[in-house]
């Protein structure tokens, strides 16, 4: 990170001291228009920050990576939160003839036979479209939870983005299960109900699975892999391996 860079991430943790979600992401939109964009899973989390979004009526482009494999559930909720907020949110897809490729060369669930095709399939339905996502953008807000993952506990809630050479910010990083699921009851947000079934982190079908009481959050994703492989490449942090 070069020192500039390091100055804007210094400057925006100052002022986004004491400003709510809204108000912060207000600032991030008036000094960066039109370069802000959030990406949404539709899980708890993320439909916490849609709600702050589109209730305020922020000028932030929210978009979800379509991965071709999300759960039935996934996509109900898509609809439902197009609904309700009068929006259509917006979806970008695997490139048609490399997806075409991998699956046919590889079959459709390969990501059970090894580490590499699992990364494989990833990258081409997730990480590529991502890039392609937040081409031209200044800021990138996700709804990424410390509590999630031990890798994600001493991320700051804004950070400089190597990778993607974008800034990031995490507005619910520090939120706790209980006040996700509090907020979503009190403003009647549409979530996945796939989260009262015992799923915490909620990705693709074939990789994600329900978790039992006192399971680490991640224990439902890539199960079959060590803790260690269980990474998308969607959040890649500087000096340490990846955060998910
Ligand atoms: S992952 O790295 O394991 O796949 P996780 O499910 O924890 O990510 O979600 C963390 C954040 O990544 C979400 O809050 C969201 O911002 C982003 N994200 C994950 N999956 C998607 C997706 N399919 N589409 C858009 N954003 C996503
Ligand atoms: Fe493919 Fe599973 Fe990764 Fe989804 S989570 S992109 S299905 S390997």
């Amino acid at each position: 990170m070069s020192h500039s860079q390091q100055n804007s991430i210094s400057e925006l943790l100052y002022q986004s001291n004491g400003l709510g979600i809204a108000a912060f992401i207000q600032l991030l939109t008036n000094k960066f228009p039109g370069q802000v964009t959030f990406s949404s899973s539709f899980s708890y989390e993320d439909q916490v920050v849609t709600h702050e979004i589109l209730n305020n009526q922020l000028p932030v482009k929210i978009f979800t990576l379509d991965t071709g494999r999300l759960f039935a559930e996934t996509y109900s909720v898509w609809n439902s939160t197009n609904d309700k907020y009068n929006t259509k949110i917006k979806a970008y897809y695997p490139q048609a003839n490399t997806l075409q490729e991998f699956v046919e060369a590889k079959g459709p669930n390969s990501f059970y036979e090894s580490v590499d095709n699992r990364k494989q399939c990833c990258f081409i339905r997730k990480v590529e479209p991502l890039k392609r996502a937040l081409a031209g953008n200044a800021v990138w807000i996700t709804g990424l939870r410390a509590e999630h993952s031990a890798d994600r506990t001493n991320l700051p809630i804004i950070e400089w983005d190597e990778a993607n050479q974008i800034i990031k910010y995490h507005p619910i990083l520090h939120w706790t299960t209980e006040e996700v699921k509090k907020y979503i009851s009190v403003n009647h947000v549409p979530y996945n109900p796939l989260h009262d079934k015992g799923f915490v982190s909620i990705g693709c079908a074939p990789c994600t699975r329900a978790i039992k009481p006192g399971e680490d959050f991640r224990a439902g994703r890539w199960w079959w892999e060590d803790a260690d492989k269980k990474e998308c490449g969607l959040h890649v942090h500087e000096n340490t391996t990846l955060s998910s």
